[in-house]
This record gives C-alpha cells, sequence and structure tokens, in this order.
C-alpha cells in the first residue's frame, strides 16, 4: 500500500451509521503533557520534571512546565471540545498536585483543579474519562526507589483513593494506569523515559510493582464508587506480524507477541506471566509475592487499548533475547507518521479481534489512536493536515470492523485534542487535531478536528 485512502467529508456519514448509539467518541490527553503550571497551586516535583531538567534527556531541552497551559484553560479546552461534538474525554489526574510528596498530606487546591474540570465537562455533556497515573511519579518516591520499590505500590492504592472519594460521585470511568510497559521499560529499562534509568532488571521488577499498584487499588476503589461506576487500564499493545513463514519468524513473532503485549495482558486477565518470558529476556522473574498475582487478575470493567503502528517481525537464525527480535523497519511502499511509526489500520481491528477472543474483555476502548505529522500554521483559520485526516479515517474504519466482527468495542479516543509535550520528543511531535501556537497559546483547529466534528455530528444526528 502506497498511499492511505482520502476519505471526503462525504463519507463521515456512512463510516458514522457503523457506530451503535451511546458509542463513546473523545480525545484523549495527560496532565503533564498538557497542563503546564508545574508549580502551582502546591504542586509538587515528578520524574518528568527532574528528567526533562536533565540535559539531554528531551530534544532542546524541553520541559512540560507551560505545556498547552491547559490548567489555566481547561474552560476554553472544554468549550472547544464541545464544539467536536465529544461526548468523552480522556485526562489523568497529576499524582504530585495531589500528594506533593507522593503519599501523607493531601494538597485539596490540587484536587479542587479536576473538580472544577469534572463539573465543566458535565456541564457540557461530555463524559470524564480519568486516568490516574499518566507517567508523573513525584519525585519524593522515586527518591525512594519509585516503582522498584514495593511500596510506590501501596502509596498509589493510597492516592487512588483518595482521587475517587473526590470525584467518584461524578466520573464513572476509571483507568488506574496509563501504558505500564512504557513506565517499566522505557522508565527503568533502557532510560528514554523518566526516570531514565538503564538496567532492564530493574525495568521487570518496577513492570511488577505496577501491575501490584493496579491489583491493590481496585478493590479500594470499588469499595468507594457506585456499582455502575466501570473500571480498566490503558495499554499499549501492537500487533505482530510475521514477514515470512518459516519457522524462526513464527517463533520471533511468538517472542515479540508475549514482550510487547502478554507482559501485562497476562496477569490482568489469567493472574501468571508469560511462561518463560524473563528467561527470554536473560533475566530474573520479579520479587512476586504471595497473593499479589490474585489481586492483580481482579476482574476488570475494560481493557483500554492504546495503538498506533503495527510490528512486522523477521526471525532471526538463533532466538534473540525477546526484547531484541528483528523487526521490518522501513517496510517497502509504506507510510509512515512524524514518529517513524508505521500506518498500518488492518493492525488495529487485527489487534481488537485478537485481544477480544483471547482475553476475556468485557468491553474495549481505542483509549489511544492518532498521528503526528509536521504541520505549519500560518496564521490563518485552520491548518492543513490532510494526512491525519486518512489516519483518522483509515484507523476509525478499522474499529467499524472490528465492531462488525464482533469486538465489543465501545469508545474511540483520538490521541490527542491538543498539540503537546511529547516527552522525550518535546513539542517537535504534534499530534493534536487542535493546533496549539505555544508563543500565544492560541488554539486553531486543524482540518482533522474539522473532519472528526462532521463525524460526530452526522453520529449524533442519528442517535
Ligand atoms: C502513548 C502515551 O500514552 C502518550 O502519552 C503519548 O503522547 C502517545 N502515546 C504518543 O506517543
Amino acid at each position: 500500500m502506497t498511499s492511505i485512502p482520502t476519505v471526503s467529508f462525504q463519507a463521515v456519514e456512512d463510516l458514522a451509521a457503523r457506530f451503535p448509539t451511546g458509542f463513546f467518541w473523545g480525545a484523549a490527553t495527560s496532565s503533564y503533557q498538557v497542563e503546564g503550571a508545574v508549580a502551582e497551586d502546591g504542586r509538587g516535583p515528578s520524574i518528568w520534571d527532574d528528567f526533562s531538567a536533565t540535559p539531554g534527556r528531551v530534544v532542546d531541552g524541553q520541559s512540560g512546565a507551560q505545556a498547552a497551559d491547559h490548567y489555566h484553560r481547561y474552560r476554553e479546552d472544554v468549550a472547544l471540545m464541545a464544539r467536536l461534538g465529544l461526548n468523552a474525554y480522556r485526562f489523568s489526574i497529576a499524582w504530585p498536585r495531589v500528594l506533593p510528596e507522593g503519599r501523607g498530606l493531601v494538597n485539596q487546591a490540587g484536587l479542587d483543579f479536576y473538580d472544577r474540570l469534572v463539573d465543566a465537562l458535565l456541564e457540557a455533556g461530555i463524559q470524564p474519562f480519568v486516568t490516574l497515573y499518566h507517567w508523573d511519579l513525584p519525585s519524593a518516591l522515586e527518591h525512594e526507589g519509585g516503582w522498584r520499590a514495593r511500596s510506590t505500590a501501596y502509596a498509589f492504592a493510597d492516592y487512588a483513593e483518595v482521587v475517587a472519594r473526590r470525584l467518584g460521585d461524578r466520573v464513572l470511568h476509571w483507568m488506574t494506569l496509563n501504558e505500564p510497559w512504557c513506565s517499566a521499560y522505557l522508565g527503568y529499562g533502557i532510560g528514554v523515559h523518566a526516570p531514565g534509568l538503564r538496567d532492564r532488571q530493574a525495568a521487570v521488577d518496577a513492570a511488577h510493582h505496577l501491575l501490584l499498584a493496579h491489583g491493590l487499588a481496585l478493590p479500594r476503589m470499588r469499595a468507594i464508587l457506585p456499582a455502575q461506576a466501570q473500571i480498566g487500564t490503558a495499554q499499549v499493545l501492537v500487533k505482530v506480524y510475521g514477514a515470512d513463514e518459516r519457522p524462526e519468524t513464527q517463533r520471533d513473532v511468538a517472542l515479540a507477541h508475549a514482550f510487547s503485549n502478554r507482559w501485562f495482558l497476562d496477569p490482568l486477565y489469567r493472574g501468571c506471566y508469560p511462561e518463560g518470558l524473563f528467561a527470554a529476556l536473560g533475566l530474573n522473574p520479579p520479587p512476586i509475592e504471595e497473593g499479589d498475582l490474585e489481586l492483580i487478575a481482579a476482574p476488570l470493567d475494560f481493557l483500554g487499548v492504546n495503538n498506533y503502528s503495527r510490528m512486522l517481525v523477521r526471525g532471526s537464525p538463533e532466538p534473540p533475547l525477546a526484547d531484541q527480535c528483528r523487526t521490518v523497519s522501513p517496510v517497502p511502499n509504506a507510510c509512515y507518521t512524524d514518529m517513524a511509526w508505521e500506518i498500518f489500520p488492518q493492525g488495529l481491528r487485527d489487534l481488537l479481534l485478537d485481544v477480544s477472543r483471547e482475553y476475556p474483555v468485557q468491553r474495549l476502548y481505542v483509549t489511544e489512536n492518532g498521528a503526528a505529522f509536521p504541520d505549519e500554521w500560518d496564521g490563518g483559520e485552520t491548518v492543513h493536515d490532510p494526512r491525519r485526516v486518512a489516519y483518522l479515517a483509515s484507523y476509525i474504519n478499522a474499529c467499524a470492523e472490528a465492531l462488525e466482527q464482533g469486538a465489543p468495542l465501545c469508545g474511540y479516543f483520538v490521541w490527542s485534542l491538543l498539540d503537546n509535550f511529547e516527552w522525550a520528543e518535546g513539542y517537535r511531535k504534534r499530534f493534536g487535531i487542535v493546533y496549539v501556537d505555544y508563543a500565544s497559546q492560541r488554539r486553531v483547529m486543524k482540518e482533522s478536528a474539522h473532519w472528526y466534528a462532521a463525524l460526530l455530528q452526522s453520529f449524533h444526528a442519528r442517535s
């Protein structure tokens, strides 16, 4: 495939008609990536403040200190969401705003912000989907070992309870963790994310403590939240394909799948880690204590799927380490986004179908999907981003196919509402359907935002 299909504004009606009444259409962000105001109203430092302040870690030495200034502009942003026709918004709570030291003293001023945000969303008819941990760990906890330490999992459960008590009367959709695979492997294993450690064994231990944090938080949240509240997690998942039929390719596809997907899904849904995974990484199993796996595997109401691309594996002659399988990149004739991620919408369809067949998932949400392109604003009323329109149309079409083939998909969230701080890549990678001019903080709807609004308008007109 050399190009992705261009979809006219006409076709949105046909596309919208393939989604059932009650489907959630949203956009997603996370606290450190959009809020800014890192020193306001008693917020404590997080590992991303520290990491960004370390020379050489983030492109151009950038940080989330100002970001999209959403902390001050949330009302304008909620109005934008209403204009788009969103009926859901996924955002995360900054743990260091709520507990500046990670545990102990609760900072009511920090919680007040989310209280106001939730009220503004509900007034606009937008359901809040809250993520409790989207990577901004309070620095104080990192000083005690961060996710390498079991105690962080207990601190997380306390934090989850504090937030559930404050927002649980209005928020019905909760995610404990966002992409713990990234927190563990990118943060502790290869050091490209905060806290920047390069210790693969630490990644395995951190992964277990992240899962444990989720498992400990679940019953604490359930005890507070109303019965109809839904709790899940958001996982980064990728469909792994083989580049050929050779047995060594099949073997390496299985290895890459265990490392990329099953590492977190198996404990969550089967109560065990994939057999042989730690040996295949050349590492020891994490320190699992009695009862951990039962806690981790407690029933979930939904699985959030974050997906952008696919993985194409070509077998090596000798079995590689599970995190070092050979991938085909670039794929000849394929299209790529600005992140150098291959555009492969069928990968999302196949992934949603696989996950719903292999695990007892009650509901699925695509909690993130989208694309970075080097958008430019000429000072006018919109930003021309035809490639993002084509990307979204093709991936939403893939969601419709998955639904039609039986995946219990209940919602779709585009990443992202706004251009924002793309972690180690800084502000250069623009994922928003709304352009942010960082100098003025002006928001400009890109053509993809107009396209998404047209899709949603057509959807709402039918339901
Ligand atoms: C994964 C993360 O959850 C989000 O924070 C990030 O910006 C996007 N995907 C794009 O990389």
